[in-house]
């Protein structure tokens, strides 16, 4: 797999690291990229030497600017685009991954850069990381889950001003209102997220795997229904 044009795609110690690779454009989200996403997060999904993602992105500036703005105004008509979402639904692959995903976050985090990181478990951003839905600005909504996973996260207050004014918010702000779990300097970030990633993999995979679907499908459940998947989960894995 190595023959991607804006993804990277490497595994080191049951690590299995996917990084955003279109720098100049600082990451901007294009229909390749979300077709290279979609075989990459399915390969390291089935792949037994994996234990846990990494997402993260090169260059200096932007983990994620968003939308390719380029592509946008170049948008395919609306039943090719449809077909399109039905063959290839990355955010539904992305939320339906049962591996463990650690996102490590610097600089730009827009629009499609965060609905990326939302459908991550484990955020970890740098001091630098700013944090934006401008969609608005364009006249559109979310398109890749955002209006559902960020309120979510941090609910619906902060997810709704960040969405309807626009509202930018620096690191600190973002690890206040729980959108990312650290923050730490730039040249910590990747060490960071490694560290984090090491600590999940010496675990029993199998475990690892149920104890986020017990949390990730029990939050869509009555709290009666969680306990009971939390139940099954937990004398499956017995057995
Ligand atoms: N789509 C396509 N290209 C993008 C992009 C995007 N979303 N965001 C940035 N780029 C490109 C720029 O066109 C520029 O390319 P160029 O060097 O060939 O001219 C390059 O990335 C660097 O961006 P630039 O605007 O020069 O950097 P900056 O530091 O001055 O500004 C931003 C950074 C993020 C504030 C600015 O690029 C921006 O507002 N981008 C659009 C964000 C957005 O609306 N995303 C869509 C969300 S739905």
């Amino acid at each position: 797999m190595s023959d991607f044009e804006v993804i990277l795609y490497e595994k080191n110690d049951n690590k299995g690291y996917i990084t955003l690779n279109r720098p100049k454009a600082l990451n901007a989200y294009n229909i390749k990229m979300r077709d290279e996403l979609f075989e990459v997060l399915s390969a390291a999904q089935d792949d037994p030497e994996v234990a846990v993602i990494i997402l993260k992105a090169a260059g200096e500036k932007a983990f994620c600017a968003g939308a390719d703005l380029s592509e946008f105004l170049t948008a395919p008509p609306p039943v090719a685009a449809r077909q399109a979402r039905f063959e290839r639904d990355i955010w539904g692959l992305f939320l339906q991954i049962k591996k463990p995903i650690i996102a490590a976050l610097h600089g730009y985090v827009l629009g499609s850069g965060i609905e990326m990181a939302m459908c991550c478990d484990i955020r970890v951003a740098s001091e630098d990381a700013k944090f934006g839905v401008p969609e608005m600005g364009l006249g559109i909504i979310p398109a890749a889950g955002g209006s559902q996973t960020i309120p979510r996260i941090i609910g619906r207050g902060y997810a709704l001003e960040m969405l309807l004014s626009g509202r930018w918010i620096i690191a600190d702000v973002a690890k206040k209102i729980k959108m990312v779990n650290r923050v730490v300097p730039r040249s910590e970030l990747l060490p960071t997220v490694e560290k984090i990633a090491d600590k999940i993999r010496s675990y029993d995979w199998t475990a690892l795997t149920y104890a986020k679907r017990a949390v990730v499908e029990g939050l869509d459940l009555p709290l009666q229904n969680g306990l009971g998947l939390e139940a099954r989960l937990g004398s499956l894995l017995l057995n």
